[in-house]
């Protein structure tokens, strides 16, 4: 079975095929930050007309690079929730019709079990039962996942998600959007000692999570800096995000600890945009040492979004037997 996925919720336009025997064989990704950074931010119209004038070229590129035609294909997996409405049309709109055509079945995939499950395209995939820590620009979830489709949600963010602190918080300190990836980078020359940013809701029981008090945080540390300093030197910039970043990395790893006892598991995952960030991967590994257990990511490319998460997801489905029907249904907000 190979499996054609497509991934257009947000801000990049993901194609993949998955192969049952050989696993990936095509992925191919186009990221629209360029068209987004002068407006600090993804413009939800121009993301869905450049996922129109993406999405298939992609599709050509897949084929090529898996060297088939579109008769190899058996299948088409797309993202249909959560996201952008209309970043989300497109991609939908395109699998379904291109699956009408081919005469294939179709399956719409949720955005965040995509991203859940990108750990098991690794050499070395984790077993069944696990904790996963979802930490994206949208989600920030500590899930137990008992198997495919079998997903207890034990905590979530009431307020920002981690990775949209991080955006907030960069952009805050003048970096582009999206800024995460780039405050991680700063913060290595920051001294973690100058600043003590606080480890929201870590004092209360609960798997919950609160980032939007973190970027007040930040900010309020930043007027006092400029105040005192005239400005913001390059070592103050580097020092905050340091702070930042410590206090999102500490409170996650808290907060994992404490799914783990609850579940009694061994077994970390952490998946989404944010598990790039290195700081975290060390403080989750150093974690899971203690705690005698194991923790597994996705490569950095199937940390953040991509099709092939979703073309994999497609496949576990369709191999089941499940498929959904012909028409276009997109869920912008959607509960896994
Ligand atoms: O999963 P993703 O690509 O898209 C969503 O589904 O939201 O995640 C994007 C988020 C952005 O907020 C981005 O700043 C953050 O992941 N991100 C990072 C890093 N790389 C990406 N945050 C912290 N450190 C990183 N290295
Ligand atoms: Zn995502």
């Amino acid at each position: 079975m190979r499996i054609l996925g497509i991934e257009t919720s947000c801000d990049e336009t993901g194609v993949a095929i998955y192969d049952e025997k050989c696993g990936l064989i095509a992925n191919q990704l186009y990221t629209q930050i360029a068209l987004h950074a002068d407006y600090g931010g993804v413009v939800p119209e121009l993301a869905s007309r450049d996922h129109i004038r993406k999405t298939l070229p992609l599709i050509q590129a897949a084929l090529k690079q898996a060297n088939l035609s579109k008769k190899d294909i058996d299948g088409i997996a797309y993202t249909c929730g959560p996201g952008l409405v209309g970043a989300l049309l497109v991609g939908s709109t395109i699998a379904r019709s291109l699956a009408y055509a081919w005469n294939v079945p179709a399956i719409g995939v949720h955005h965040m079990e995509g991203h859940l499950l990108a750990p098991m395209l690794e050499k070395n995939p984790p077993h069944f039962p696990f904790v996963a820590l979802l930490v994206s620009g949208g989600h920030t979830q500590l899930v137990k996942v008992n198997r495919v489709g079998e997903y207890e949600l034990l905590g979530e963010s009431i307020d920002d998600a981690a990775g949209e602190a991080f955006d907030k918080t960069a952009k805050l300190l003048g970096l582009d959007y999206p800024g995460g990836a780039a405050l991680s980078r700063l913060a290595e020359q920051g001294d973690p000692n100058r600043f003590y940013f606080p480890r929201p809701m870590t004092d209360r029981a609960g798997l919950d999570f609160s980032f939007s008090g973190l970027k007040t945080f930040a900010s309020n540390t930043l007027t006092q800096v400029i105040k005192e300093e005239n400005g913001l030197t390059s070592q103050s910039q580097a020092d905050i995000a340091c702070a930042f970043q410590q206090a999102v990395v500490d409170t996650l790893v808290i907060k994992c600890r404490r799914a783990l006892k609850q579940t009694g598991l061994k077994r970390l995952i952490i998946a989404g945009g944010v598990s790039a960030n290195k700081q975290l991967r060390q403080a989750l590994s150093h974690l899971m040492s203690q705690l005698k257990g194991e923790v597994f990511y996705p490569q950095p490319q199937f940390c953040t979004d991509n099709g092939a998460m979703i073309a994999y997801t497609g496949f576990l489905r369709l191999k089941q037997g499940q498929h959904t029907s012909l028409e276009i249904e997109v869920r912008p907000r959607w509960t896994m």
